[in-house]
């Protein structure tokens, strides 16, 4: 489902508080995350170090910590927060609506 550049990524209820789903779209990929308070976030799938599914990871507070090398970055800014990762993750703006989470991925 599309909506004005948006695109359907999941149902809030779909994540767990403090976990992370992945979400593909197209030959895309791409993290989407619940923090404690509810807030929901989206960055990019993969991992900037090498090409691992971030949602196969840990989410520790505001961080992802990747699953091959334990980097880790802040997942509501995308910042890298931890060696051997060194490269920001491209972030996205979400939004929810009756209980559905949207994706902007342009
Ligand atoms: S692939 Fe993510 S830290 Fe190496």
């Amino acid at each position: 489902m599309t909506y004005e550049g948006w695109i359907t990524a999941c149902e809030e209820e779909d994540i767990e508080e403090e976990d992370v789903i992945r979400f593909d779209y197209g030959d895309r990929t791409f993290a989407i995350y619940r923090s404690a308070k509810n807030e929901y976030f989206a960055t990019d799938g993969y991992c900037t170090h090498e090409k691992f599914h971030l949602a196969d990871g840990l989410v520790m507070g505001n961080h992802i910590e990747c699953p091959k090398h334990n980097g880790r970055f802040d997942y509501t800014t995308g910042e890298a927060k931890r060696a051997p990762v060194c490269q920001a993750l491209k972030t996205y703006p979400l939004k929810q609506e009756s209980g559905l989470i949207w994706i902007r991925i342009n």
